[in-house]
């Protein structure tokens, strides 16, 4: 049981407190796409995450940068659910047999990612523009893009791997 309450009785502190909560969610995932790097075959979703992992990179810096203004301090809040996606993602990978079925489960689990991020943006993202804060949007707006395009990308090669998982 949680000891002490964080007390968000304003959108502003529910605001920090989620984006805390995402600089937790970038962190994860700056660990854990390594490691999808070298478990994925295809070159072309090898390339996918390697340059997703430069612009995640880029989006904890975003983050800090946005709570170092707002509070001061960029400090992270564990994100439950992106620990439990890493880890879900983990076992699907381990128990592929084939190296085109593991990228097919590659993909899968960075798109569940990608989408789950982009959810959580679009909350804060539409926060910070209730809240006033219009450069917070922008550069909030600036990584749902690029997760967006993340995705999108994982679409394009994913028509190519499924098939060739469907006949591994
Ligand atoms: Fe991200």
């Amino acid at each position: 049981m949680k000891m002490f309450s964080a007390n968000l009785d304003n959108l502003r502190k529910l605001y920090i407190n989620q984006l805390r909560t995402l600089l937790s969610t970038e962190q994860q995932i700056t660990e854990a796409l390594p490691k999808m790097i070298d478990k994925s075959t295809d070159v072309q979703l090898k390339q996918a995450f390697q340059s997703h992992l430069q612009e995640t990179r880029e989006q904890v810096t975003r983050l800090e940068q946005i709570l170092n203004k707002a509070a001061g301090e960029a400090s992270p809040i564990k994100c439950k659910v992106t620990a439990a996606l890493v880890s879900a993602a983990e076992d699907m990978v381990k128990d592929a047999a084939d190296d085109d079925v593991r990228d097919a489960a590659l993909i899968s689990a960075g798109q569940r990612v990608e989408h789950y991020e982009i959810a959580c943006y679009g909350t804060v993202r539409h926060w910070a523009q209730i809240l006033g804060l219009t450069s917070d949007a922008e550069l909030l707006d600036k990584t749902i893009r690029e997760e967006g395009h993340a995705d999108h990308l994982l679409t394009q090669i994913s028509n190519r791997v499924n098939e060739q998982a469907k006949v591994a």
